[in-house]
């Protein structure tokens, strides 16, 4: 779908508009000021109040007109929602062809605008045997100097949608090879380096864990590298990690029903950072980016790894498997080291659905934040304030680092009880070098939604790809 910037009166116009004391009041008054006051006159006649996020489709002459609230000192979030009402009430009306004015002509609320239309068309509906198709012309009401802001971020919401494509789409299809075989492709049009691991080379390497959690499966492991140098001068290269468990069983501990029906979606940190990586390769991202995806399906079968088993890491500290359904951090220790050692990045991101204790510490939707840096947690926050991405800082604390501790290994992927989402990151902090800056995003809740709401489609989000975007643009 394309978002165009025009000013011609399309078939519908919709403006945006606030409850102040003298009623409703628009933003712009002088533009369409004719439309406006006549609107305004008919609204008040059905009681409209232009209240937060209330519509009303109007006909002023022969022009229809859509009216929709937002608070006079709106924040983005305000804008997205209610643009995301408003695109998706218009779509039921079949009307082909619509205009949207903006509140004001801020880059930030601009961006807002675009990103809340474009998202808000998203569908999933490969499976679906009756597609509705989107036709429909649109039209921001925007300067002509914004062209080059929006085909940025025409890039980014892209990017988001393949996210949560492949996040949608079933494990049968997102196989690690599969995600593998996306990464060359996108590596090879780009005249990027880009080196996959099979399980051949994961066991030769001693990718140990890596090779555990995924040799119970038909769908071998795969480790998944490709690297962008966008600042060659610069000794700074952050590495993107992203946990890639195509499919979740839990393994021998199998996890039980209710529990196994989403987990398609454990490869979210995949999703995220590969669409992350595109987004900055496309829009030429002045900063050196590896991304790396270790890949793997978490399958019971005969060739399931066990608990009680002691695995030797890449990185040589040995592993007791306390559970084998906390199997993320197990993959990602090993690509954490594997990369660290051979491409030694200066900053490391790692974005994994990695515990369901996030959501109990945080809620369903936001995102935990782990790590050793007080500058890129910042920036990070910042970001996810921003893009209401929202991100929320844990700590972890020697005590939790106690947690880990095994009788017969060096550590222990568990630890108990309590404090899941920490005793996870303090398991990954382990696998960082001294003097590499590091973030863990837990990911678990903000992945899927349990139902569409504004600019979320049903499962997927393809949250924090815009999180991380803007982080890495600004930072
Ligand atoms: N993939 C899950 C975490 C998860 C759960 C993500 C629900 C999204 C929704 C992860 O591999 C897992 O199973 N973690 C266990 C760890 C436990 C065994 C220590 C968990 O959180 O229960
Ligand atoms: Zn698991
Ligand atoms: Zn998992």
């Amino acid at each position: 779908m394309k978002i165009k910037i025009g000013s011609k009166d399309l078939g519908i116009i919709v403006i945006p508009c606030f409850q102040s004391s003298r009623g409703i009041d628009f933003f712009d008054k002088e533009k369409r000021k004719d439309i406006k006051e006549k609107s305004k006159e008919e609204a008040n006649f059905y009681n409209f109040e232009a209240k937060k996020e209330e519509t009303i489709l109007l006909k002023v002459g022969n022009q229809k007109v859509f009216l929709v609230g937002l608070l006079e000192n709106y924040n983005l979030e305000d804008v997205r929602r209610a643009y995301s009402i408003a695109f998706r009430k218009i779509l039921s009306t079949k009307e082909n062809s619509v205009l949207f004015e903006v509140p004001n002509e801020v880059e930030e609320t601009v961006v807002s605008v675009y990103e809340s239309i474009s998202l808000s068309s998203y569908k999933f509906d490969k499976y679906l045997s009756k597609k509705e198709k989107l036709n429909i012309e649109i039209s921001l009401d925007i300067s002509k100097s914004f062209s080059k802001c929006l085909s940025f971020y025409s890039k980014v919401c892209e990017n988001v949608k393949i996210a949560r494509d492949l996040v949608n789409e079933n494990s049968d299809v997102v196989v690690p090879k599969k995600l593998a075989d996306i990464v060359v492709e996108f590596a090879k049009k780009n005249k990027l380096n880009s080196t996959v691991l099979d399980e051949k080379m994961i066991k030769k390497e001693g990718l140990n864990l890596i090779h555990a959690v995924g040799r119970g499966s038909l769908n071998p492991p795969r480790l998944i590298i490709c690297e962008y140098l966008g600042d060659p001068k610069s000794k700074e290269k952050t590495a993107l990690v992203g946990k890639g468990i195509t499919f979740d069983t839990g393994g021998v501990n199998l996890k039980p029903s209710g529990f196994l029906e989403d987990m398609k979606m454990d490869m979210g940190g995949a999703a995220t950072v590969y669409s992350v990586f595109k987004s900055c390769v496309e829009t030429n991202i002045k900063k050196n980016i590896l991304l790396v995806i270790p890949a793997a399906e978490n399958a019971l079968s005969g060739n399931s790894y066990k608990p009680g088993d002691i695995f030797t890491s890449y990185l040589g500290k040995t592993v007791e498997i306390g559970n084998t359904d906390a199997e993320g951090r197990l993959v990602l220790a090993d690509a954490i080291s594997y990369v660290s050692k051979k491409y030694s990045p200066t900053s490391i991101i790692d974005v994994a659905t990695l515990t369901g204790a996030c959501m109990v510490a945080l809620g369903p939707t936001l995102i935990a934040m782990m790590g050793n840096n007080e500058v890129m947690k910042k920036g990070i926050f910042d970001s996810g304030e921003k893009t209401y991405e929202r991100v929320w800082e844990l700590p972890i604390y020697e005590e939790h680092r106690d947690l880990i501790k095994s009788r017969f290994a060096d550590i222990k992927n568990i630890g108990g009880k309590f404090g899941g989402a920490i005793t996870a990151g303090a398991f990954l902090e382990a696998f960082v070098p001294n003097g590499v800056n590091w973030v863990h995003l837990d990911i678990a809740g903000a992945a899927t939604t349990s139902k569409e709401s504004y600019y979320l489609s049903d499962f997927a989000t393809g949250k924090g790809v815009r999180l991380l975007v803007d982080y890495l643009k600004n930072n």
